[in-house]
C-alpha cells in the first residue's frame, strides 16, 4: 500500500485560519506545527490546544499535470516555507521566543517535500533553542477533532473512539485508545478511496483533484442509476482497485456505443460511483462499531470533506446511537493545525526528537 499523497502546483495562494483570538501573553504550552508532506505548505500555532493561527500555501502548479509532480512540490515548499511559518507566528500574535516546541511532519509523504519541512524545523530548532517533536501525518488526521478554536463549541470524542481515516493515500479504520495509542483495525489492501475518486474524475476527463469534482457533480445525479461491483474483503480491510477497473470497463463499453455518453450522464455516473464508495466505507465502519461496541465515531483525511460521506456518517449515527464528530473542512485536507495538536500531545507525553531525525516516506519505515 502506498502512503504517497498526490500533489498538484502553479501559483501560490496564501490562506489563513483563525483570527480574533484573545492576545496571549501568559504563556503555557505554545506549539508551532509545520506540515509539508505533499502539495500544501502549512504552519500553525496552538496554545494549550487552542488554534491561534493556521496558514496554508497550496500549489496550483500540479493541476496542469493531473496529479502531483514530486519535484515541483519540493521546489514550491522551498519557496513557501519561510513566508508561511513567519505569517503563522505573526498572525498568532507571538514571537519565536514564545514558542514551547516545534512539531513537524516526519512522514509519510513525498520524501523531497518532507525534507524541506524537516530540515526547516531542525534549523529553526537549532537557531531558537526550542525542542523538536516529530509527528506522523496520519496521527494528525486522526486527532484533528481535538483542535480547539476560540468562540466555538469544541466538542471532541471520548476514548476509545473509532476514526475512519480516508485520504488520497490511506483508507483505514483506527481504534484510538488515547492520543498516542492507536490500533489499526482495518486498512486498504490496495488503493486508497481518494485514489478511486481521483481516477474516476480522470477517466471521465473532469480534472484533478477528483474528489471535490465528483462530490459536486454527484449532488445533481441519481445515485442508483448505475451499479458498480463491490469488493469482498475479509475483516475490516478495504479494497478499491476492483471498483476502479469496473468503472474503466463501464466507461470504455459505453463510449464505444455513444461518444457523448459521458457528457450526457456524468452527474448520474458520479452519484452512483460515489454512493458505492460510501457504502463500501460505511459497511466496514458499521461492522467495526458493532463488534467493538464503540459508539464514538470520527472521520478524518481529505475524503472526509465529501458531503455524501459526512451525511452517511451522521445518518448512521442517528440510527445507531453513535456520537459523531466531523472535522471542519479546513482540517480535512493537509494542514499544520492537526500537526500542532498531535505534536502537543507528544510534547505533553515528554517526547522530544533529536537533530539526527530523517523524514520517512512510507509508514512502514516510521520507527
Ligand atoms: O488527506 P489529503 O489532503 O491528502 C493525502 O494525504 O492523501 O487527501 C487528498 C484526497 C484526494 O484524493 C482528494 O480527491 C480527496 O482527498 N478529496 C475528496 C474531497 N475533497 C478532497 N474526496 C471526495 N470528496 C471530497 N469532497
Amino acid at each position: 500500500m502506498s502512503y504517497f499523497c498526490r500533489l498538484n502546483t502553479r501559483s501560490i495562494v496564501l490562506r489563513k485560519g483563525t483570527a480574533g483570538h484573545p492576545h496571549i501573553m501568559e504563556t503555557s504550552d505554545i506549539i508551532l506545527g509545520i506540515e509539508s508532506s505533499c502539495d500544501d505548505t502549512s504552519a500553525a500555532v496552538i496554545k494549550d490546544g487552542f488554534l491561534l493561527s493556521n496558514v496554508l500555501a497550496s500549489q496550483d502548479v500540479h493541476k496542469a499535470y493531473g496529479g502531483v509532480i514530486p519535484e515541483l512540490a519540493s521546489r514550491a515548499h522551498q519557496v513557501n516555507i519561510v513566508p508561511v511559518v513567519s505569517q503563522a507566528i505573526d498572525r498568532a500574535g507571538i514571537s519565536l521566543t514564545d514558542i514551547t516546541a516545534i512539531a513537524f511532519t516526519r512522514g509519510p509523504g513525498l520524501l523531497g517535500s518532507l525534507l524541506v519541512g524537516t530540515s526547516f524545523a531542525k534549523a529553526l530548532s537549532v537557531a531558537s533553542g526550542k525542542p523538536l517533536v516529530e509527528v506522523n501525518h496520519l496521527q494528525g488526521h486522526v486527532l484533528a477533532n481535538f483542535i480547539k478554536e476560540y468562540g466555538k463549541e469544541n466538542r471532541h470524542p471520548e476514548f476509545p473512539y473509532l476514526c475512519l481515516l480516508v485520504s488520497g493515500g490511506n483508507s483505514q479504520i483506527v481504534k484510538v485508545n488515547s492520543p498516542l495509542d492507536f490500533e489499526i483495525l482495518g486498512q486498504t489492501i490496495d488503493d486508497a478511496v481518494g485514489e478511486a475518486f481521483d481516477k474516476c474524475s480522470k477517466m471521465m476527463g473532469l480534472g484533478y483533484p477528483g474528489g471535490p469534482i465528483v462530490d459536486r457533480l454527484a449532488k445533481e445525479g441519481d445515485p442508483y442509476r448505475f451499479h458498480f461491483a463491490k469488493p469482498r474483503v475479509p475483516g475490516y480491510d478495504y479494497s478499491f482497485s476492483g471498483i476502479k477497473t469496473s468503472l474503466l470497463y463501464f466507461v470504455r463499453d459505453n463510449l464505444a456505443g455513444d461518444p457523448d455518453f459521458m457528457e450526457h450522464n456524468k452527474a448520474d455516473i458520479c452519484a452512483s460511483f460515489q454512493r458505492t464508495l460510501i457504502e463500501i466505507l460505511m459497511d466496514k465502519l458499521i461492522r467495526a462499531a458493532k463488534d467493538t461496541g464503540i459508539r464514538q465515531i470520527t472521520i478524518g483525511g481529505g475524503v472526509s470533506a465529501n458531503s455524501g460521506l459526512r451525511a452517511a456518517v451522521v445518518e448512521e449515527g442517528r440510527k445507531r446511537g453513535w456520537t459523531t464528530f466531523l472535522p471542519e473542512f479546513k482540517f480535512t485536507t493537509d494542514n499544520a493545525a492537526m500537526i500542532a495538536i498531535a505534536g502537543y500531545f507528544h510534547y505533553l507525553h515528554g517526547e522530544r526528537t533529536g537533530l539526527d531525525v530523517a523524514p520517512v516516506s512510507r509508514i512502514a519505515d516510521f520507527h
